[in-house]
């Protein structure tokens, strides 16, 4: 069931959820939903008419961490208006900066952490009797497996397989507000999919700050890589497509590019960021590779995979980056000839290495390396996407655009977000698309109508 599903009749109180951040913050909310529908919560997208709101929050750069502050301006007053309503902050923010969030909106109810947001119901009603509350959990607590998850897609699920990060990239704060590293058991991940499967899910991402290093770490005959779970995951019937995210550059192995090679419904794709070009600033960031030893993967995976997407993330504007050092990150996306990148201006989060430096760029030269860079980026993405005019490529179809009700859209294997005429009937499926058109993000096609079965089997 989902929560806007939950009948009208049975729901009490409503519920709105702003999510900032990354995919693992997505998932946090699905199953903060899902506990919530469980308490008779129903999912609203009008603030204005929720009893419960909530700020799932990211802290990677400022920008993010200040869009919760001006959120939460709008909710005091909301809350002054209203004295039931509810506010709790949760995710990063709320991990690492309580303190500033309770000084700043006292009014907030409860301040729940990244590894104890399943606590949040009990604290809204302990909450109204007591007062604001803030609970932070132990960074190193186990994450309960087993939450009622209320899924953002219908098709396509969002499946954590290892929480946290402790790699300390010295410019990054996702091990201060998630903790080191911890995998869960494959055999509760398998559970979920299997019930997935059953609700009719037919494509999962798995998910992890760095999901190629899944598994280990456990104990006994629990250890295991993140090669030997697809293999037990793409063997279960139902499963049609499988992708994992991210990948650390230093944990991505031959073995694993040959097990995606191999299995039809693990999809030839790869999250795998560089994030700088220049061997300074990479030996600087504590990335642990060097733009060579980042090539020499990339080669692994072209020569097992020629057609594979590689995408990834870069940040310019890394304390101390000279001009000739950001030029070679440029060059970088070049060589790799990237799909896709994310692109940031590096962002002085205060905490880590990188962020007491007293070497800091400006503003000016930070934004002006961001936009040179964005403009490779989508040159050397939409070069990429030319070539793929022509083909036929497998399309999830998830349903119609936002702007046109008579276009629809899905993604590659290669996750490409891809447009096609259709209808609601093909919703779900797996169709073949000829590419017509490309243009730097996103691909253009027509179905192709042929005896050839449109199913995989
Ligand atoms: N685990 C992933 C990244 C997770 S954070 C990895 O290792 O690649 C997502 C992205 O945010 C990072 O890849 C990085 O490009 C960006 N990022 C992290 N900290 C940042 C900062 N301080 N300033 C700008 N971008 C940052
Ligand atoms: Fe951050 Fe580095 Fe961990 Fe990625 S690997 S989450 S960039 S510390
Ligand atoms: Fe942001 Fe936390 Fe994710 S800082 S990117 S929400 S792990």
């Amino acid at each position: 069931m989902s929560l806007a599903e939950t009948p009208e009749s049975t729901a009490t109180k409503h519920v709105y959820i702003k999510t900032h951040g990354c995919q693992m913050n997505i998932s946090d909310s699905e199953k903060v939903l899902g506990m919530l529908a469980a308490e008779g919560y129903r999912l609203t997208d009008d603030e204005a008419e929720a009893d419960l709101l909530i700020a799932n929050t990211c802290s990677i750069r400022e920008k993010a961490e200040d869009k919760l502050f001006s959120l939460l301006g709008v909710w005091k007053e909301r809350k002054r208006d209203n004295p039931d309503v509810q506010i709790a902050v949760m995710g990063c923010v709320a991990q690492q900066e309580k303190d500033k969030i309770r000084a700043r909106v006292p009014s907030v109810d409860v301040v729940v952490g990244t590894h104890n947001f399943h606590e949040l119901p009990e604290l809204l009603e302990e909450a109204r009797v007591k007062g604001p509350i803030t609970r932070i959990g132990n960074l190193k607590a186990p994450i309960p497996d087993d939450m009622p998850t209320v899924r953002e897609g219908k098709y396509h699920a969002w499946v954590p397989i290892i929480y946290g990060c402790s790699y300390f990239c010295t410019y990054c704060i996702v091990p201060y507000t998630r903790g080191p590293y911890q995998s869960r058991k494959p055999d509760a991940i398998e559970k979920e999919v299997r019930e997935l499967i059953a609700e009719g899910f037919k494509e999962f991402t798995l998910l992890g700050q760095t999901v190629d290093r899944y598994g280990m770490e456990l104990a006994g005959d629990e250890k295991t890589t993140l090669a030997a779970l697809l293999r037990r995951l793409s063997a279960i019937p139902g499963v049609e497509r499988i992708r994992f995210i991210t990948s650390h550059p230093l944990d991505m192995t031959e073995e694993l590019v040959k097990t995606v090679a191999e299995l039809p419904n693990v999809m030839e794709y790869f999250h795998f960021p560089i994030q700088a070009g220049s061997d300074k600033v990479l030996a600087e960031m504590k990335r642990l590779y060097t733009v060579a030893q980042y090539m020499e993967k990339v080669e692994l995976i072209r020569k097992h995979i020629p057609d594979a997407v590689i995408s990834g993330d870069l940040i310019v504007g890394f304390p101390g980056e000279t001009e000739e050092e950001f030029l070679e990150t440029l060059a970088v996306v070049e060589a790799v000839e990237f799909d896709s990148n994310n692109t940031a201006s590096y962002s002085i989060r205060q905490w880590t290495p990188a962020g007491k430096r007293d070497d800091q760029l400006s503003e000016d030269v930070k934004a002006d390396r961001l936009q040179r860079l964005n403009d490779k980026v989508a040159e050397v993405s939409y070069r990429r996407n030319r070539r793929l005019v022509g083909t036929i490529q497998e399309v999830l179809v998830e349903g119609p655009s936002s702007k046109n009700p008579e276009v629809f859209q899905g993604r590659t294997r290669g996750n490409k977000i891809c447009y096609f005429p259709g209808d609601a009937s093909l919703e779900g499926q797996i169709v073949k698309v000829e590419v017509t058109e490309a243009r730097p993000f996103t691909l253009r096609g027509e179905i192709v109508k042929s005896i050839v079965p449109l199913q995989m089997a």
